[in-house]
């Protein structure tokens, strides 16, 4: 019995140990005191993952089998710690009884989740470390300035931690001379005004990264760079904003030997210094998003790329966001080598490319001209000589016809597996008018990525499912049923907005890897039918849209399953019914707009107990009946709120005071932000992206998207059955910019101190029966400037001021007695009174939809990637964004944000499940 057992254990051992080990000797055994402190040590952590299977690797008595152990093979010795393979989710605090591991070389906590926890200090005291990796690890506040004691250290990475920063000057990091690699990326280093100093006289350094560290801009020139270190072969100094004084002077000292250079967004400014075609050794170049021309004898790009044409290994040339403008030059084709080519955000205008810049870019992958206003004339039966991974051209010229050539880069199959192919395709907003050839569905084999927004480009989709991750063909003009879709591992968005598809959504059943889905837009299609109770399987979508759209029925219960939801829009349909109560669940949700549709039943009380992040609600055009619920002002977020066009009665909370978004002067948010997971190709780094709500405002009869939500705080209750007078609490609202009161039964007099909501810009009350004078303190709304008080029973004088004087006659007919401008020249012609009483029938709110401000008919609008799904970094990025939308009069946002910490981790704990 007992002789089986250790049979099995040894044959355990046996199994783990080439599970684990790469090399496994018998030679190791576990010394008894680095037993206990690794048990230690364990305990310290309370780590999640050691509570589930992997714990068996940490009972046996032989530690030196212990997953992430590793022993010296001849002594025993621990002599490394790896715990990078899979995320340890830790609670506790790191126990110093690592340091009765005396023989520790390597210690590799990477990609953990340290939950914020401090960097132990004692770290500095193993003295035998040679590597130390802390990298993304969720660490937080200072470095210790002891790990200056690790004197054999030639590892060391803190970098993505985002949290964590260097308290005063880097001196420490000098007494590491033994150093070849750092990174200390994401780390706040604002006040190491000696992190040059430092990094130039650390004689064995090749690779560094100081990636968004906040450096400090001091004018390196004063610096001595004498005995400059030259072993740097890898440097990235991105996004410090930086200027070309605080680079240059130093930089061109220590990088002979470079290979590498990241100086992206920095603020380098004029003229491409020629001295970085002196880099003899260099083969990526990334300069983008920077301040960087072409000098005058530089225009057609030659003298820079003349000495770059030089260096036959060259092989990234990222010039993109800069100020770039004449034409590209043919000679880049010289570039032989060239895998990865970006000019994107640069204004070639109205240059051409033609086949022959390419025609020596065998290896070439990556190619990014997006925003780059060139026009690409490639014949349509051109074989380009390479297999692009990356095609990035949004807003190229390329249209009218749909660009034959792709198809070469879509694959090739082989008897066994495909070569190579196109994963990620940006040809949004490029002027193609075309269908969608027939080839294109049969041909991708391994396309994750597909962005052909905003062409006119027309077809159906394939009958079969399309197995994709991400895929934006919004405002175009395709048609016919929804597909199926299948993701895969990476997290997935599918927006189909602004499409003519029709019929039912059933497929949605039938996805998949639904859980995959973190956006789903179906918005403004001719989509009918019921939506199906399919929701269970999209734990992580954020935002679900189904707006503009003929869905009957009522809203599906499954929507409780969808615990991630951000936002929701299910504007402009027929759904039917009381609000389910399955929508409790959702309690993560921001946006919700429910408005255009014929749901019926009081407002639930549970939309402010459960959802109480709710930052904008609109029930506006239902059949909503009953109460205000008081309840609602608990709703503390609260920017817009839109009742309009219900049957609500009773009178309006006078709590309403409590929206504190409203009453104060806060610092919002501007825009409502959801964080969408997405594990997408990226060109240049692996960032996340965030998804912006916008509103849809109706203004004279047009609608138009406000993308600036956080500016626009608002309650619409018009066109309900509200009776009563506006309580005096509403006053202190004073940053509310839209009050819209109209079409309902309120009495009594106007607030006295409207004029105490300073940033009022519409107030409409009209067709009303507040009586009484108009309040003088109207007159102090410096911003008004849209004012109906019309159909009222107002009397007296109109108060003074050039603001009220300016309205229109209009803003005040149909009162009982109103006198003076600019309603009649003085107070002794009286306005007669009204022939027949104004109320507010449904006839008369479909009239109000037509009349000159018609409040706010607020949904969503589509806006995941919008076009360009590009990765390009703030600046240089929104000025071209905005360029474009400026043309385009439409808003759509997009934005990235640094996400990788969190999206790693989830993504991990996802492929773990
Ligand atoms: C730490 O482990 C991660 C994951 O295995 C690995 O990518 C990384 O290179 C290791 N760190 C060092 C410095 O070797
Ligand atoms: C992480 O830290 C926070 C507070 O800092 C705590 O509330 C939370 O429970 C911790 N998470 C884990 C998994 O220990
Ligand atoms: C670090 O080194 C200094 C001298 O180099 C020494 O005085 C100090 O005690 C050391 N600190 C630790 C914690 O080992
Ligand atoms: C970096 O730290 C400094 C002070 O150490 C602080 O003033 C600054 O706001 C920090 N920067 C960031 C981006 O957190
Ligand atoms: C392609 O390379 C050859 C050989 O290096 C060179 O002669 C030719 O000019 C290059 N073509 C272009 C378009 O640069
Ligand atoms: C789609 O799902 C429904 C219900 O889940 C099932 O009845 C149907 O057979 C599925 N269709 C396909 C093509 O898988
Ligand atoms: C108003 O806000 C206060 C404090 O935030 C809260 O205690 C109170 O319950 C709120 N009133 C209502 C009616 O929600």
């Amino acid at each position: 019995m007992s002789s089986t057992r250790s049979h099995k254990l040894v044959l355990f051992f046996a199994i783990s140990c080439l599970l684990l080990h790469e090399i496994c000797t018998d030679a190791s055994v576990c010394k008894e005191s680095e037993r206990k402190a690794l048990l230690e040590f364990k305990h310290s952590l309370q780590a999640t993952v050691f509570s589930g299977n992997d714990a068996l690797f940490w009972i046996s008595e032989e530690c030196c089998l212990w997953r992430g152990v590793y022993c010296n093979s001849f002594t025993g010795y621990v002599e490394m710690l790896d715990f990078s393979y899979q995320p340890l989710v830790v609670a506790g605090t790191i126990s110093p009884s690592l340091l009765k591991l005396h023989h520790l070389t390597s210690l590799n906590f990477s990609s953990n989740d340290f939950n914020g926890s401090l960097i132990p200090e004692f770290f500095g005291s193993l003295k035998k470390l040679k590597l130390l990796d802390l990298s993304n690890a969720n660490f937080r506040g200072p470095i210790p300035s002891l790990l200056g004691n690790l004197s054999m250290l030639e590892t060391l990475r803190l970098g993505g931690n985002g949290r964590v920063f260097n308290v005063g000057k880097l001196e420490w990091l000098s007494h590491l001379s033994r150093l070849k690699e750092v990174d200390l990326s994401f780390t706040n280093l604002s006040n190491a005004n000696d992190w040059s100093q430092v990094i130039s006289h650390l004689p064995l350094l090749q690779k560094l990264s100081l990636r968004h560290c906040d450096l400090p801009s001091i004018s390196s020139s004063s610096l001595s760079i004498a005995n400059s270190s030259t072993s740097l072969t890898y440097l990235d100094l991105s996004d410090n904003n930086l200027p070309s004084s605080a680079i240059y002077p130093w930089l061109f000292n220590v990088s002979s030997n470079l290979v590498s250079l990241n100086l992206s967004s920095n603020r380098l400014k004029g003229p491409i210094p020629e001295a970085f075609g002196n880099m003899m050794a260099i083969q990526e170049l990334y300069l983008s998003d920077n301040l960087l021309i072409l000098a005058e004898n530089q225009v057609r790009g030659d003298s820079v790329l003349n000495e770059i044409e030089k260096l036959p290994d060259f092989m990234v040339l990222d010039l993109g966001y800069n100020l770039l403008n004449g034409s590209i030059s043919k000679s880049i084709g010289q570039l032989s080598n060239l895998q990865v080519l970006r000019f994107a955000g640069n204004s070639f205008d109205g240059d051409v490319i033609s086949e022959a810049h390419f025609s020596n870019f065998t290896y070439l992958q990556k190619l990014d001209l997006s925003y780059t206003s060139l026009t690409l004339k490639l014949n349509s039966r051109w074989t380009p000589p390479f297999q692009l991974t990356q095609i990035m051209l949004c807003s190229c010229k390329l249209g009218p016809h749909f660009p034959d050539w792709i198809r070469t880069q879509m694959g090739i199959l082989t008897p066994d597996h495909y070569i190579s192919y196109v994963e990620y395709l940006d040809i949004s907003a490029s002027g193609i008018s075309d269908s969608l050839p027939y080839w294109f569905w049969g041909s991708f084999h391994g396309l994750k990525y597909i962005n052909m927004s905003f062409n006119q480009i027309s077809g159906t989709f394939p009958n079969n499912s399309i197995h994709i991750s991400h895929l934006d063909p919004s405002s175009n003009n395709f048609s016919g049923p929804l597909t199926r879709f299948s993701l895969d591992y990476n997290m997935g968005t599918i927006n189909l907005s602004k499409n003519k598809f029709t019929g039912s959504v059933s497929p949605i059943c039938n996805f998949t890897g639904a859980v995959f889905l973190t956006l789903f837009d179906l918005s403004n299609n001719l989509f009918s039918g019921v939506v199906p109770d399919c929701f269970g399987s999209f734990p992580f979508l954020t935002a679900l849209n189904l707006g503009d759209n003929s869905f009957s029925g009522s809203l599906p219960s499954s929507l409780r399953s969808l615990i991630s939801l951000e936002m929701l829009s299910l504007r402009g349909n027929k759904f039917s019914g009381v609000l389910p109560s399955s929508l409790q669940n959702c309690a993560k949700l921001k946006f919700l707009a429910l408005s255009d549709n014929e749901l019926s039943g009081e407002i639930p009380m549970w939309i402010v107990q459960k959802l109480s992040s709710l930052v904008f609600l609109s029930l506006q055009g239902n059949q909503f009946r009953g109460r205000i619920p008081h309840q609602l002002c608990g709703l503390k977020y609260l920017q817009i709120l839109d009742l309009s066009v219900n049957k609500i009665s009773g009178t309006i909370p006078p709590c309403l005071n409590n929206f504190t978004s409203m009453a104060k002067k806060v610092s919002l948010d501007r825009r409502i932000e959801h964080h969408i997971l997405d594990t997408g190709p990226r060109f240049l780094s692996p960032e996340g992206v965030r998804y912006i709500d916008e509103a849809l405002l109706t203004w004279k009869g047009t609608k138009q998207s406000y993308p600036e939500l956080g500016l626009l705080l608002a309650i619409d209750l018009s066109c309900n059955k509200l009776t009563g007078e506006i309580p005096e609490e509403l006053s202190s609202l004073q940053e509310l910019v839209v009050l819209n009161l109209s079409r309902n039964h309120f009495n009594g007099k106007i607030l006295q101190k409207i004029g105490h909501i300073r940033q009022l810009e519409v107030l409409d009350l009209s067709r009303n029966k507040f009586s009484g004078n108009i309040p003088t303190s109207l007159s102090e709304l410096t911003f008004l400037s849209n004012l109906n008080l019309s159909y009222n029973d107002l009397s007296g004088k109109i108060p003074a001021s050039t603001q009220l004087q300016s309205f229109a006659p209009s803003s005040f007919s149909h009162n009982r007695g109103l006198c003076g401008p600019p309603i009649s020249p003085n107070c002794s012609m009286v306005e007669p009174p009204p022939g027949k009483a104004a109320v507010g029938s449904e006839e008369d709110c479909d009239e109000f939809m037509k009349w000159f401000y018609t409040g706010m008919g607020l949904g969503f609008a589509v806006g995941f990637w919008g076009f360009c799904s590009v990765v390009f970094s703030k600046r240089s990025w929104r000025h071209s964004y905005y360029r474009y939308m400026d043309n385009a009069k439409d808003w759509v946002y997009v934005t990235f944000v640094l996400l990788k910490a969190r999206l790693v981790r989830r993504i991990k704990g996802l492929s773990t499940r």
